[in-house]
């Protein structure tokens, strides 16, 4: 068996204005509301960080400077926290914290779409395989999404895309892929891949649910990459025409996945998140349970 390139680098697209949850992110970037007690942007760089991911590129946008802010040391607060003899919260704060050099950020300076602003980190990521995680798409598994897909990649090669079902009604808000024959219990060779398939034309029920790990060759098409659905450049677009020379495998992730770019995924993963803490699961349980029996 060939030996991987290992997939050392990430990126993370957080460009987006979050026009869906105004006036909460009138002035805070939607990656930085909050799951409970953690921004959402920090689920995600934790699951990168835990499938072995060391350089985190955010492709950012005006009014995301507090992104970066949130990744460096904040040598005040670090210094009151050890005066006060808070050594849980600061070693909680020190674990998250990438190491000097592992962050890097460039700025998508137009809204051209998902495809283009993975574009931008062209330079920052160079000729090697790299992760790309949607952060709006916060999932929870024990394992972690991307540490399955960098196992799957370590046995097959080429890239690799995570996919899950959803009812048929519901696939034209996404990427889809069909789906071929297996090549392990979790993985499948993917035979096409469309964006945003019309209504009833959608060649499965399984939808790309914001996690790739694709080789360099995909930024020499995504260059001249035309507009596809919603007249935006898209990544599926280019992973279609990449697919021609390279292998695509699907990985079917079997844990929860929340899109908290949407109001009801959101509440829904600061439930799903609160019920999973040990500090606050009784009270919070209680409490739905109480809400719920008030209202029905
Ligand atoms: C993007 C991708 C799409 C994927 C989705 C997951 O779409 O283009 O293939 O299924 O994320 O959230 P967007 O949500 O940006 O429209």
């Amino acid at each position: 068996m060939t030996q991987q390139r290992r997939v050392r680098k990430a990126v993370f697209p957080v460009a987006g204005l979050g026009t869906r949850f105004l006036p909460a992110t009138k002035a805070i970037p939607k990656e930085m509301l909050t799951v409970v007690d953690k921004p959402v942007i920090q689920y995600v760089v934790d699951e990168a960080r835990a499938a072995g991911i060391e350089h985190f590129i955010f492709v950012t946008g005006r009014n995301k400077a507090v992104i970066e802010d949130h990744f460096d040391i904040q040598v005040e607060l670090y210094d009151t926290l050890r005066k006060r003899g808070k050594l849980d919260e600061l070693g909680n704060l020190q674990a998250m914290q990438p190491k000097p050099g592992q962050t890097s950020f460039t700025r998508q300076q137009e809204p051209l779409g998902l495809g283009h602003a993975v574009w931008c980190a062209r330079e920052l990521v160079g000729d090697e395989p790299f992760a790309l995680l949607l952060p709006d798409m916060v999932m929870q598994h024990d394992k972690g999404c991307l540490t399955g897909m960098v196992e799957q990649y370590h046995k097959v090669g080429g890239n690799v895309i995570s996919v899950e079902e959803v009812p048929e009604e519901e696939t034209h808000r996404y990427g889809v892929v069909g789906v071929g024959e297996d090549i392990s219990e979790d993985g499948f060779r993917i035979n096409a891949m469309v964006e945003k398939p019309p209504m009833g034309t959608a060649p499965s029920n399984y939808f790309i649910n914001g996690r790739y790990i694709l080789q360099p060759e995909i930024f020499s098409i995504l260059e001249t990459q035309e507009t596809g659905a919603g007249n935006e450049i898209q990544i599926t677009d280019a992973m279609l025409k990449l697919a021609e020379k390279q292998d695509f495998s699907g990985y079917r992730f079997r844990g929860n996945t929340f899109d908290c770019g949407s109001k009801e995924g959101f509440i829904r993963a600061n439930v799903s998140f609160a019920l999973k803490r040990d500090d606050i699961r009784v009270k919070v349980e209680d409490d739905l349970r109480r809400m719920l029996d008030t209202l029905l």
